[in-house]
């Protein structure tokens, strides 16, 4: 039963928080279900029972992904016959089974029992008890699970089998519980979590408005008095607006409830100030509070026209965006929060504000990370609709399914400021026509009826006419690489509100014009800003045009990242924080690969025809070390956000040379190689402002360890990132592949080793081993804290230099 209902303000207002103030803790309970899980890959006959026999079966942690782990015999797991090809970077999908147990006492069982489940890839039936009780088939939406009455006392067990058939993906997707999941044990009275929904429709420098959103659910069979206190609560914790009011609840009722609450000169969101408010939700019965629902929010307002663009908090922002992919590389697509959050962390760090979650929706990590570090997120539903773009992908169930994914998209989203833009889908093989246009607009205005305050985007792969009906029904049109039909479409669709939703890196600078010099375009979203497994090699020089020949095995990445698989920027990235003149790099200097030499072999496999149709920039390297070059002529690009550079080798100068909108922002010299320093200056008014100099590195001497933290909390998922980089006895990072070294890792004590990789695309050796050679001097390794408090040691073995050892400690969490 759902009722509207009139609130009885309670304005007995001291006594009620006194009382509030001894409450003993909210009855509603969340518990992580990271730990204690059982796996075993394949199908197991009867495994959903629980006197089923699992001890053979591997321990797991969750989140959790098969497809990156070795096999039994400890040997890689890509294969060259896998199913899905260069799609899935040679991984397998497969089927695979989960049991874990859940001990309950009585008094837990006999409340609202739930668990949410973040992703799992895909096509997954679950069982408690060895009764079925759900089927979810999308594999990147969150869902939950309903175990109220269905659980008892004592031991239950849960049961999930996965069956993630090939091909589902022209990505890399990973198999199994992929996502969090986590445990919610709640009073009969209780908020609807899905239910909760928090908009600001007043956000300015002077006033915010606040409308909280939520039901209320009676599950017991009689009737409950209830008082509800709704706080926002600012930045620093204080309370900034409160109300409460009382209401009498009928057995087994829901009710909705709206709370506007007046918040005076707020702290507004934005990227560059990425404030964030709580909004508290408490409700209280005559056994005390019984739950207390805490979401961040951010106030702010978001505006988009084809005059003024995208403005936020009337503010116009241009968007800087990339897009990425769910993987975590060494990781596989298994979705640690902080792996999620890195990559957001390292695209924010490398001047973009914007990334586009391809092509499915964005896990809470990166939302919560977009949140607190100020990116926008264009969340995006789906890859295909009824069309397949592969056998077992989506479009299997979509026309069962759309609604209940969508409305897991907007509800697990909508209450994340950094969410800016809803996207219905990517590439749709129905666009343009009358069923993709007829489905789409039931789609904008299910989404609508969810949250009507952000845009509605799809990402479209054809331009011009053909596009117009299918634009015609979104608030936003995404153009996947079809910018040079902007000026046109313009002219014969002048409020149309457009943007690259997809791009490549070698036309950075085209697009960076459009987006300057055209109001109605928002910004542009590279493909892809992080590197990632699938589409194997489509960042690579040598890339064959013909699409049945990516990059053959053992390729497994599609190399196009601006950021490298590991985390390091590529000359791109450098590049696009020039165009975007972010003062992050403002001057960087790039060596083009020598003719004759390779960086990466089979560079000429397929034979290369202009126009060349790779997604990566120049084929170039922040290196100064070419042996065997010595007196030829080497190409040497400086990108600079100053209008004029100078170039020095071994300190004499090579001339000035303007920089700027004409030479697109570098400046190209012929200089002719010997080993030593290659100095470029950036000048500003004539007088140096910025520098950046490649020296020629020697032997390896040293490994240079960095931790991205010393410190991380005993929860049995939290990661610490630990890059090695080989130096010279000069600190000279090492770069020359002739240099690489074999690198192995011991990790002990409070921890153990997640994945180690060196973002080399063709190199398919193991993630787990702890063993891996460095690519362009480099490794990085995951170290995963377990469930005990200590310390975390590694050691760190490179043949022929000092041992290393990185020290982290887990503390025991809050
Ligand atoms: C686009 C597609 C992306 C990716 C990219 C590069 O057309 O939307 O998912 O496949 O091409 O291949």
């Amino acid at each position: 039963m759902t009722a509207k209902h009139g609130w009885a303000f309670c304005v007995a207002i001291a006594a009620f928080a006194f009382a509030f103030a001894f409450t003993p803790t909210a009855a509603a309970e969340q518990r992580s279900l990271s730990q204690d899980w059982r796996f075993s890959p394949g199908d197991s006959d009867g495994a959903e029972q629980p006197a089923y026999d699992d001890r053979s079966w591997r321990h797991v942690t969750v989140p959790h992904d098969w497809s990156i782990a070795d096999k039994p015999d400890g040997s890689p797991p890509f294969d060259r016959d896998a199913k899905s090809g260069q799609d899935s970077g040679y991984l397998p999908g497969g089927i695979g089974w989960y049991r874990r147990h859940l001990v309950l006492d009585a008094s837990e069982a006999a409340r609202t029992v739930l668990i949410d489940f973040e992703a799992i890839y895909m096509d997954a039936d679950l069982w408690i008890n060895g009764v079925h009780v759900a089927k979810h088939h999308y594999g990147y939406t969150a869902f939950t699970l309903d175990l109220t009455g269905k659980v008892h006392a004592g031991d239950n067990v849960i049961a999930i089998r996965v069956d993630h058939a090939d091909p589902s993906s022209r990505w890399y997707a990973g198999s199994g519980i992929i996502r969090p999941a986590t445990l919610e044990l709640l009073a009969p009275v209780h908020v609807d979590p899905g239910s909760v929904y928090v908009t600001t429709p007043v956000a300015t420098a002077e006033s915010g408005r606040v409308l909280a959103r939520m039901a209320i659910v009676n599950g017991s069979a009689k009737s409950q008095e209830v008082d509800v206190v709704v706080r926002v609560l600012s930045p620093d914790g204080t309370t900034v607006a409160e109300e409460r009011r009382k209401t009498t609840l009928a057995p087994h009722a829901r009710i909705d409830d709206e709370a506007s609450l007046a918040v005076r000169s707020p702290a507004l969101w934005s990227p560059d100030s990425p404030n964030l408010y709580v909004l508290e939700q408490s409700v209280r019965t005559q056994e005390g509070v019984v739950d207390t629902r805490r979401t961040r929010f951010g106030m702010r307002s978001i505006t988009v026209d084809a005059v003024n663009g995208l403005r936020i908090n009337g503010k116009k922002v241009v968007l800087r965006g990339g897009n990425i992919h769910h993987d975590n590389y060494m990781l596989g697509a298994t979705g640690f929060p902080d792996a999620d959050a890195r990559k957001v962390a390292l695209m924010k760090a490398a001047g973009y504000n914007a990334l586009r979650s391809a092509h499915n929706p964005a896990s809470q990590a990166t939302l919560d990370a977009a949140d607190e570090l100020g990116m926008l997120i264009v969340d995006e539903a789906f890859d295909a609709w009824s069309k397949d773009k592969k056998s077992m992908d989506y479009a299997r169930f979509f026309e069962d399914d759309w609604q209940a994914d969508l409305d897991s998209l907007v509800r697990s989203g909508r209450n994340h400021p950094s969410v800016l833009f809803w996207s219905i889908g990517n590439e749709i093989r129905e666009q343009g026509t009358a069923a993709g246009i007829e489905t789409a607009r039931r789609m904008v205005a299910h989404v609508r009826r969810l949250d009507a305050t952000r845009p509605v985007t799809q990402a479209v792969s054809t331009g011009g006419r053909q596009s117009d009906g299918q634009f015609a029904v979104l608030d936003v049109a995404g153009y996947n690489y079809h910018a040079h039909e902007f000026a046109d479409d313009h002219q014969r669709c002048p409020e149309r509100v457009m943007f690259t939703s997809e791009s490549t890196s070698k036309d950075a600078f085209a697009y960076s014009r459009y987006v300057e010099t055209m109001p109605w375009v928002l910004g542009d979203f590279v493909w892809t800003a992080v590197d990632y497994l699938g589409e194997t090699g489509i960042g690579w020089m040598g890339y064959s045009q013909d699409w049945q020949k990516l990059g053959p095995y053992p390729w497994h990445l599609a190399y196009c990242g601006e950021i490298d698989a590991t985390g390091r920027k590529r000359p791109a990235a450098f590049y696009r924080e020039v165009l975007w003149k972010t003062g992050i790099d403002p001057i960087s200097v790039f060596v083009k690969q020598p003719p004759g030499t390779e960086d990466l072999p089979d560079r000429h496999l397929f034979p290369i025809t202009p126009p060349h149709l790779d997604w990566s920039l120049d084929d170039v390297h922040p290196s100064w070390t070419w042996p065997g070059q010595e007196g030829k002529p080497q190409e040497v690009l400086v990108y600079a956000e100053y209008p004029e550079v100078e170039l020095f080798l071994n300190g004499k100068s090579l001339g000035r040379k303007a920089v700027g909108v004409d030479t697109q922002y570098k400046a190209t010299y012929q200089v002719p190689y010997a080993p030593g320093r290659l100095l470029a200056i950036g000048y500003r008014d004539g007088q140096p402002a910025g520098r950046w100099e490649l020296r020629t590195e020697g032997e390896p001497a040293a490994a240079r360890l960095s931790l991205n933290r010393t410190q991380f909390r005993a929860n049995g998922e939290d990661l610490a990132y630990l890059t090695v980089e080989l130096i010279d006895a000069d600190g000279v990072p090492i770069y020359a592949q002739d240099h690489d070294r074999d690198v192995t890792m011991h990790v002990d004590g409070a921890g153990t080793l997640a994945g180690i990789g060196n973002g080399d695309p063709h190199d398919a050796s193991s993630f787990q081993s702890g063993r891996r050679r460095t690519f362009h001097g480099r490794v990085v390794a995951a170290i995963k804290a377990s469930t005990l408090a200590g310390p975390v040691t590694v050691r760190i073995d490179v043949p022929g230099l000092p041992s290393r050892y990185a020290r982290i400690d887990a503390v025991s969490p809050p």
